[in-house]
């Protein structure tokens, strides 16, 4: 029999938490591996939403968020900390998934003591170091010395070949974001308690088309974000729509579109949602409006208009679907792409397509096969 493998895996913001629960799952129930958590705690209340509903309990919590953290204060902690966790637990592999500041620290303190590392999620590039920033150059560190690379896709597994990345070390896996969807989605079916109505808000939106908004990239602090609060303002106006937008933590973000929308009739300002939740917004919403990486990836998975809020995407996949399209940051240009939406019904019959290029909800198990060896 061979020897069990001792993997940490590690993470700490919400995105992570939602893409990793599914091979937590898996590691923790398959006997060739000893498998241990470990959550930076860089978000605190949106990860702890998530480890309540995937029922994880971490073995190390380093706790380390702060308001309004600076990246250099927040990589510092980070790298400190996740290396005397793995000082201590000495595992086999290290596990990480895309591109944060966890992700990037829990792979350097890894290598610094050369323990392999395992890259979930692996291969995304933009091509552009600034959009968005600071993960493409996260990404890119993690990928220049991974060992193993979980790639959600083919473009993706092709990014790291153009890189000189070792073939053989690269796999072709999915997006464990389609697992994370199929385990919430008959979660929910299982116990429909868990995702009731969205704060109230459904029966006061009852009878117009609900647009779904989320908003937190970096790069769009400041003009980028006024921009999209101007255009949801215009938007709001119309009296058959309304937007559903749950807030990110992040004050950058919850200055500027508290002090812009508060108040309107047709707009929600809602705290983040649990999985749940989201999942329902993800389910009522006629067209999601967004600059998160993850939602680009749901929202095709369930038929759903994505209309981006960034310049680049380095998940060209729904774009080249044509469930997904860039419209930047420009009021203007925000404002034309949803009404084309609202009122061409082929433009929307068009984007509003089940498509899934990111998974088959198996990729979990893959990536375990692949850590197998
Ligand atoms: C982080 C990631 C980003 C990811 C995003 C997902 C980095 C550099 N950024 O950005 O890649 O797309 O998470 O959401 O890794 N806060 C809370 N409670 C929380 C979470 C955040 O209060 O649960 C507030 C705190 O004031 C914190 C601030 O938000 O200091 C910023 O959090 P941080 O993780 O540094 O950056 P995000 O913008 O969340
Ligand atoms: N999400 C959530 N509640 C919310 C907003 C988003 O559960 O209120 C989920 C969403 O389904 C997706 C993930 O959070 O799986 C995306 O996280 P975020 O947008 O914060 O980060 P990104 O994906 O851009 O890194």
């Amino acid at each position: 029999m061979s020897e069990t493998r001792k993997v940490i895996t590690v993470f700490g913001t919400r995105p992570e938490a939602i893409k990793l629960f599914p091979l937590v799952h898996v590691l923790d129930a398959d006997d060739r591996f000893d498998s241990r958590v470990l959550v930076s705690g860089q978000h605190r209340g949106m990860l702890d939403q998530v480890l309540q509903i995937a029922d994880i309990q971490p073995h190390h919590d380093l706790d380390v968020m702060q308001p309004n953290q600076s990246l250099d204060a927040l990589t510092a902690r980070l790298l400190t900390g996740i290396g005397e966790v793995l000082d201590k637990e000495q595992p086999d592999w290290v596990i990480v998934q895309g591109d944060t500041a966890t992700a990037m620290c829990g792979a350097l303190a890894a290598y610094y003591r050369k323990i392999p590392v395992c890259h979930v999620e692996a291969g995304l590039r933009s091509g552009d170091i600034y959009h968005p920033w600071p993960e493409e150059v996260n990404r890119k560190v993690i990928g220049s010395f991974a060992a193993l690379h979980a790639a959600p896709t083919e473009t993706s597994a092709n990014a790291l070949k153009r890189e000189n990345v070792d073939p053989a070390s690269v796999h072709v896996t999915g997006n464990t974001v389609i697992d994370a969807l199929h385990w919430i989605t008959s979660k929910v079916a299982a116990e429909p308690q868990l995702a009731g109505d969205l704060a109230g808000v459904e029966a006061r939106f009852a009878g117009k088309r609900i647009i779904g908004v989320t908003s937190h990239r970096r790069e769009n602090f400041g003009d980028g974000m006024r921009a999209i609060a101007n255009a949801i303002r215009r938007l709001a106006a119309r009296e058959d729509v309304a937007l559903i937008f749950p807030v990110h933590l992040n004050p950058n973000v919850r200055e500027i579109m508290q002090g812009e929308l508060e108040g309107l009739d047709n707009v929600a300002l809602l705290e983040p949602l649990d999985y749940p939740h989201f999942a329902r917004l993800l389910d009522i919403c006629t067209l999601m409006l967004t600059d998160s990486g993850g939602v680009q990836e749901e929202a095709p998975a369930l038929g759903k208009p994505v209309l981006v809020m960034r310049e680049t995407t380095e998940r060209p996949e729904g774009v080249e679907a044509g469930t997904a399209k860039l419209v930047g940051t420009d009021e203007e240009a925000i404002v034309r792409e949803v009404e084309r939406l609202l009122d061409d019904e082929n433009a929307y019959a068009e984007m509003a397509r089940a498509h899934n290029p990111f998974g088959d909800g198996k990729s979990a198990l893959r990536i375990a096969d692949m850590l197998a060896g």
